[in-house]
């Protein structure tokens, strides 16, 4: 496992050291830290160009001198070994520099001998938690939840592929007064959640949705109408919070049902959820006296009306008062807040994170600003970015949250069903299995040979469900988008479809090739544009992987994925790779091809997308 510096590296490595080189004085006048411009000639890929460097003109101008003459001089000086072509000055003060098509194959040679492809580790990896994919107790999940899920699936893909140590946690909503009339309701009738599905299957889970959507609207329904009802229920949930046996079983049970219908929906999204990591609000609840009494002691939260309560200066009210961060509610009961400051304890100081990751809809924001504040003022957050200016021995760990954006209909406002439902999530991905398996019977008698009816199924979930998480991951989670499954299961445009089946071509092509060992690089060649274009983007893979996971930014590998595929289809439209000149251009160019198709593979699997062999 070695990692492989790009050539973008590379070429930075040595532009920065031929400045360094004109202009000895100033890399020593002031070594630490070290100016912004000093030594970072700001490379980018460029048109005119395989890259191109423009640092000289801040550089020139902070010396007070010309900035083409500076760049002259550093293009004088660089060493060009046998990895740069040509250092050429242009316009102000730019560097065009050109690599040559030899250090372009070798280094990818070097990528391909790699199982990583060449991408490094992050240089101080530590533990990150992500707290995502976190639906409600006996309620029904909504693509609220559906987001959360793709996202933060992604995000843990990402960053442990990045070397991070993550830990996963499922807060699901599981504790709160509702259980209260939920458990009564439930001991009055008995029989409600009995089912004849076996736990497991497919149909058990969409039988525990629609049990305990039916209990839950009965449930609502006698508590809004019968006092004495409402009496009962008060006093499970005390007897709940008191840990009471008989009451706890109950509740064990909506959880447990619960579970079967998310496993069910995680199972259908691909999606690999562990027992393990959910941690729902009820795993806090030990804690929650402590909290308080913390907070209380250090003067962070005070009494107000009986209530227990945090205030901020900067957050206040459309009538212009505070509001504030209720922990303890003036009757004695917990809320969200309460088990969020707990959760972060448990993170911070039993779990040991340096990072905390919520992977939250947006309309949480207030909650969690009001939260990590809270937290930074108890010291178990650091202030600030987390550079170490929290107390001495304290933690250093700091909180964000990802608020995504809203899921869209095609009119632009919130999805709903037509007549202004929530859309059943487990509808939504069947359609979307449907949709998409229409598409792959469509092409599935041309191919050879032809699929199975059987294959047709796998692949028709394989290419609806990677539709789905694609729509929602190309964009930036912060943003809202357009459910139009049309669009997403379009094999034209920006989607997983058009992705897996420049997969499955470019299989194809290895496979008709006899697809035996891996073709070997022939760095002796010359080649194309179009070979350097693609081979350029795929060198560039680790460089996008790492911007994802510093930035919690999956939608940068999803850019990334779909302009290797449009590089490969240029690629193939002009360079025939089985009939090209030479067999050994054959073989270069089967390289190429392996080569993309594993990078394919490896960003799809980041974005928990699978990749078919044969569509
Ligand atoms: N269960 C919550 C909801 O459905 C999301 C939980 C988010 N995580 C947290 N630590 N508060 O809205």
């Amino acid at each position: 496992m070695a990692s492989v510096p790009s050539l973008a590296t590379q070429v930075r490595q040595r532009v920065s050291d031929a400045l360094a080189a004109v202009r000895p004085q100033e890399a020593s006048a002031d070594p630490s830290p070290r100016p912004a411009d000093w030594g970072d000639p700001m490379l980018r890929r460029s048109d005119r160009a395989d890259f191109q460097a423009n640092g000289m003109l801040a550089l020139a101008k902070r010396l007070k001198t010309n900035p083409r003459e500076l760049a002259g001089q550093v293009a004088a000086q660089v060493d060009a070994g046998d990895v740069l072509a040509e250092v050429e000055v242009s316009g102000p003060g730019f560097l065009n520099i050109a690599v040559t098509d030899a250090a372009i194959t070798s280094n990818l040679a070097a990528r391909a001998a790699d199982d990583r492809l060449g991408v490094p580790y992050a240089d101080a990896p530590g533990t990150t938690v992500i707290d995502y994919a976190q639906p409600n107790v006996a309620k029904e999940m909504h693509v609220g939840h559906l987001r959360s899920a793709v996202i933060g699936d992604s995000l843990v893909r990402v960053l442990e592929f990045s070397g991070e140590t993550v830990v996963r946690r499922h807060h699901i909503g599981d504790w709160g007064t509702q259980f209260g009339m939920l458990i009564q309701y439930l001991d009055e009738h008995p029989h409600e959640l009995d089912h004849g599905g076996a736990a497991g299957d497919g149909t058990s889970g969409e039988e525990a949705a629609s049990n305990l959507n039916r209990l839950y609207k009965a449930a609502r329904a006698v508590f809004d109408s019968d006092d004495a009802f409402k009496e009962r229920a008060r006093r499970r949930v005390v007897a709940l919070q008191s840990g009471d046996p008989e009451t706890r079983a109950l509740w064990q049970r909506f959880v447990d049902e619960s579970k079967l219908y998310f496993f069910s929906v995680f199972d259908k999204l691909d999606m690999e959820v562990r027992d393990a990591d959910i941690v729902g609000e009820s795993g806090y609840n030990d804690m929650l006296d402590e909290t308080c009494e913390l907070l209380e002691q250090a003067g962070v939260a005070v009494d107000s009306e009986g209530a227990l309560c945090v205030f901020f200066d900067d957050i206040k009210g459309q009538d212009g008062q505070p509001v504030p961060l209720i922990v303890r509610k003036s009757d004695g009961g917990y809320g969200y807040a309460a088990t969020d400051l707990s959760a972060i304890r448990d993170r911070v100081f039993h779990l040991k994170a340096q990072t905390l990751l919520y992977v939250v809809d947006h309309r949480q924001s207030l909650h969690f600003r009001m939260v990590f504040e809270t937290a930074r003022r108890m010291g178990w957050l650091a202030d600030g970015d987390g550079s170490g200016d929290g107390a001495a021995d304290g933690p250093v760990a700091t909180a964000t949250q990802l608020a995504f954006g809203t899921v869209l209909g095609k009119d632009g406002k919130p999805f709903k069903t037509r007549a202004g439902a929530t859309v059943r999530l487990e509808d939504l991905l069947d359609e979307a299995i449907d949709r998409a398996s229409a598409v792959v019977r469509e092409k599935a008698d041309k191919a050879v040979p032809p699929l199975t009816e059987e294959e047709i199924a796998e692949r028709g979930a394989q290419v609806g469900i990677g539709a789905v998480k694609y729509a929602d991951l190309s964009t930036s989670a912060s943003r809202d988008y357009k459910f139009d499954l049309d669009q997403m299961v379009s094999l034209h445009g920006d989607t997983s479809v058009y992705l897996q089946y420049a997969y499955a071509r470019i299989r194809s092509i290895l496979r008709r090739a006899g697809d035996g060992a891996r073709p070997a690089a022939h760095p002796e060649l010359a080649l194309e544009p179009a070979e350097r274009a693609l081979g350029l983007h795929v060198d560039g893979f680790a460089a996008v992987v790492a911007e994802a996971a510093e930035e919690y930014a999956p939608h940068k590998v999803a850019a990334y994925l779909y302009q290797l595929a449009s590089l490969f289809t240029t690629f193939y439209e002009h360079c025939p790779v089985l009939k090209a000149d030479t067999p050994a251009q054959v073989e270069n160019r089967l390289f190429l091809s392996d080569l993309t198709a594993r990078t394919l593979h490896t960003g799809m699997a980041l974005l928990g997308i699978r990749t078919p062999e044969r569509l």
